[in-house]
């Protein structure tokens, strides 16, 4: 008997379950675009470069195609489509309308979900390659705009829209975009 290629899984995607059968090599994106329809979640390179696929897994950056979709049953997916509080725009969404940080918009879905990774990441404390003192006593890293650009820089944007996508980024941080609701707490053990 030859061993199973395809599976039924339950899919956690902004606080709905999803049932659905999938062939074991189906990527998260290609599950979230072409088996539900959630079509906000952007394909470019389909290897891992752009970004313009990312979307939060527990809380964490992911890009939704170099994840497997039988690995993210059971955790908490949140995609662009699940940010907003109803009605009420993330403000990382809002600053981006407000700041333009976009020209055609491809690669905004990835680059807000970024952001709102990045956020916490960065409120918990996480460095980046450009931090400078990290001892505790230095206290936190202040966002500037080189911590933005070397923190997002998973997130390519072909449109080169990354002066307003940074100004975007530092505006919603002051909005405190990491505690907004709908998006799960970021950073537990399991992220070390
Ligand atoms: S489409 Fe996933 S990183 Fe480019
Ligand atoms: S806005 Fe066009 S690729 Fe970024």
């Amino acid at each position: 008997m030859g061993l199973a290629t395809s599976s039924v899984i339950t899919l956690h995607i902004n606080g709905e379950k999803h049932t659905l059968p999938v062939d074991h090599r189906t990527t998260l994106l290609d599950a979230l675009r072409e088996r539900l329809d959630l079509t906000g979640t952007k394909k470019g390179c389909d290897q891992g470069q752009c970004g313009a696929c990312t979307v939060l897994v527990d809380g964490h950056r992911t890009v939704a195609c170099l994840q497997l979709a039988v690995a993210a049953e059971g955790r908490e997916i949140t995609t662009i489509e699940g940010v907003a509080d109803g009605d009420r725009l993330h403000p990382v969404q809002q600053a981006f309308i407000d700041l333009d940080g976009y020209q055609c918009g491809y690669c905004t879905p990835g680059q807000i979900c970024s952001a709102i990774g990045m956020l916490a990441e960065h409120a918990a404390g996480w460095p980046s390659a450009a931090s400078g003192d990290v001892r505790p006593a230095a206290g936190p890293t202040p966002l500037t705009p080189e911590e933005i650009r070397e923190r997002m820089s998973g997130n390519l944007c072909r449109c080169s829209a990354y002066t307003s996508i940074v100004e975007a980024v530092a505006r919603a941080a002051e909005a405190d975009a990491s505690s907004a609701a709908g998006v799960p707490e970021p950073l537990g053990e399991a992220a070390a």
